[in-house]
């Protein structure tokens, strides 16, 4: 697959660590094209969340929290009730620990959409998805291929972005960073099913292990299951690493811009 790259882009993938050939194309000043290698071995490498943050003085514990249904109707509503009633949500435990809910952001319109796991700290105090590293992670890979969680950005060299739609599998935030719980999965589930219907994206990037089991409903690990089309509700999903376990494992930054090359291949056919 050969891609045009400007320096910018260069630079951001450099900074992912993604060493790539770069032929320089004939007459080409600015931008270069490059050849992906995709047929490079899959990984089987297992995916865990970032390590817990070092420890906040401890909290009071939180009252028992008073548990609600979930609201009715999730699967009609609109953006602006769909927003009020995550915001509102006690359907699971998380409600009893979280600061506030984390909705999702980006461009409600965006060709792709980012899921990924589950706030975190800093996402839990901020109120916005994948704000800490592995948002800046996220940002840098986007931008490497022209998408931005702000619709329509243009950068300082005035290249215009495509948007993105960024949303979490869980809503609220994980006491210590621990991995989301089935029940609680179970309970927000809904909740991303909608915001997908609502955006009707090209393209689902699933990034990490509870994004892919969440939509593909399965349990076998990502190395098995990128490189292929899979399907959510219609919309073609990919599967590649969480960000912030590529900030652990340099080496498989590599796959991931494979992956982002197939699920730009898949949106918007060859390039
Ligand atoms: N990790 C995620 O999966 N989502 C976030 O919003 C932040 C970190």
């Amino acid at each position: 697959m050969t891609l045009m790259l400007d320096e910018r882009q260069r630079a951001m993938l450099a900074e992912m660590g993604v060493k790539v050939w770069l032929p320089r194309a004939p007459g080409a000043t600015k931008s270069v094209a490059i050849e992906v290698d995709r047929a490079s071995a899959e990984a089987q490498a297992p995916v865990a969340r970032a390590a817990p943050a070092p420890a906040r003085p401890p909290a009071a514990a939180p009252a028992a929290a008073a548990l609600g249904p979930r609201p009715e109707g999730v699967e009609s509503m609109d953006w602006p009730a769909l927003e009020a009633a995550v915001a509102g949500c006690r359907a699971c435990g998380l409600c009893a620990t979280r600061t506030q809910t984390v909705f999702g952001a980006g461009s409600r319109a965006a060709d792709w959409m980012v899921v990924g796991e589950a706030p975190g700290d800093n996402e839990d105090r901020q109120g916005q998805p994948f704000v800490g590293q592995a948002g800046k992670l996220l940002d840098n890979m986007l931008a490497a291929i022209g998408l931005s969680r702000q619709a329509s950005a243009g950068s300082a060299q005035g290249v215009e972005k495509q948007g993105v739609y960024i949303a979490n599998v869980l809503k609220c935030r994980p006491p210590g960073n621990r991995n989301p719980q089935p029940d609680e999965v179970a309970q927000c589930e809904p909740y991303l099913r909608r915001q997908v219907a609502l955006v009707q994206p090209r393209i689902i990037l699933a990034m990490g292990r509870f994004a892919v089991q969440s939509l593909l409903q399965t349990t076998e690990p990502i190395g098995r299951l990128r490189g292929r089309v899979h399907q959510y509700q219609g919309v073609p999903v990919i599967v590649t690493y969480h960000p912030a376990y590529l900030l652990r494992a340099l080496s498989e930054k590599a796959k991931a811009w494979q992956d982002l090359c197939l699920a730009m291949k898949v949106a918007h056919g060859p390039a």
